[in-house]
């Protein structure tokens, strides 16, 4: 790594965080822009967004500023022509500690029926989002997690859903997407207890697709994420949409979803050039048409 992008790396994550050493940084997007998040974009070809919650004194807990921010930066960078993926880690030892308890804390009913509390999470953009879980992803920040499309977490990652403790419950799709995850009786033991699960029992049970060591776990999320970034975005968000209505519909209904959209690709441009580098030995040029 150059002295400049060194010297950039050290400042923005300190020195318990992920330091990729062959990834340059490009634009800083978080300068004046974004107060909770950093936002950077990374890989060979700078086609991978990075979003780092930044708020490690609280471990990330998910206050209303930090979530708007992420969903600005996710939009930000979905709405960015180069970027293919975007990758969501937290630094510090959390991921994100749930919601913010502190500001929930003095919360009423009538506050969370009026303003529909929660209700904004998720709205992360159309890009793929991998969601590389470095330390507590609890409550919240287990929830956000699950919205995004892959979880990688590091080997010191834990997960969890302790609301129960709180004398509450998931309200961020964590009974909902924990469940469709790991299966009902995990999920229920998880929920019922509060007690969290290790990167090890996240992976057995397939709520995580990777364990990776805790220094390599952002380099090996943005490595997915440029393969992602490099195929057709067109095609990229016509697959994701397959893969999320799997989780909306019958099995029936899903098969004749997706072959309506394979179908599709071939009204496209990105298809046909697929097809032909293939046939011609050579490596596709897709347009993202
Ligand atoms: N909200 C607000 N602040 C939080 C927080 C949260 N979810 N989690 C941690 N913090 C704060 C702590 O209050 C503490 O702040 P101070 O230094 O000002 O006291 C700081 O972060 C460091 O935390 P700890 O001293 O507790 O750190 P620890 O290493 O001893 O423990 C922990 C770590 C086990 C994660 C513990 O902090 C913890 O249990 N946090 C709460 C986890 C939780 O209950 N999450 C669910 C929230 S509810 C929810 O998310 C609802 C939903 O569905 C959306």
């Amino acid at each position: 790594m150059s002295g400049i992008a060194s010297r950039l790396t050290n400042q923005l994550v300190g020195k318990n965080f992920h330091k990729p050493s062959s990834l340059f940084f490009t634009r800083l997007m978080s300068s004046g822009t974004y107060e909770n998040v950093l936002v950077e974009k990374v890989g060979e070809k700078k086609n991978v967004g990075l979003i780092t919650l930044n708020n490690p004194k609280s471990l990330n807990a998910l206050c209303d500023p930090l979530i708007a921010d992420i969903k600005k930066a996710a939009i930000d960078l979905s709405k960015d022509k180069d970027v293919g993926c975007v990758v969501i880690t937290g630094k510090g030892k959390a991921f994100a500690a749930g919601a913010d308890i502190k500001q929930m804390q003095p919360m009423t009913l009538q506050n969370c029926i009026m303003g529909n509390f929660l209700s904004d999470w998720g709205q992360f953009g159309k890009r793929p989002i991998i969601a590389a879980v470095n330390g507590y992803a609890l409550g919240g920040g287990c929830e956000l997690a699950m919205m995004c499309d892959i979880i990688y977490a590091s080997d010191k990652a834990q997960f969890g859903q302790p609301e129960i403790l709180l004398g509450t419950i998931p309200g961020a799709g964590g009974t909902q997407r924990l469940t469709r995850a790991v299966g009902k009786s995990l999920a229920m033991e998880m929920c019922l207890t509060g007690d969290r699960i290790t990167a090890q029992t996240a992976l057995a049970a397939g709520l995580v697709s990777k364990v990776v060591d805790a220094e390599k776990l952002v380099e090996e999320a943005i490595k997915t994420a440029e393969k992602i970034a490099n195929n057709s975005k067109l095609i990229v968000t016509l697959a994701k949409e397959a893969v999320d209505g799997a989780f909306e519909t019958t099995l029936t209904q899903g098969c004749q979803f997706e072959r309506k959209i394979f179908h599709s690709t071939f009204g496209t441009n990105d298809r046909k050039e697929g097809m032909d580098a293939f046939v011609e030995k050579r490596k596709a040029n897709f347009t993202d048409s």
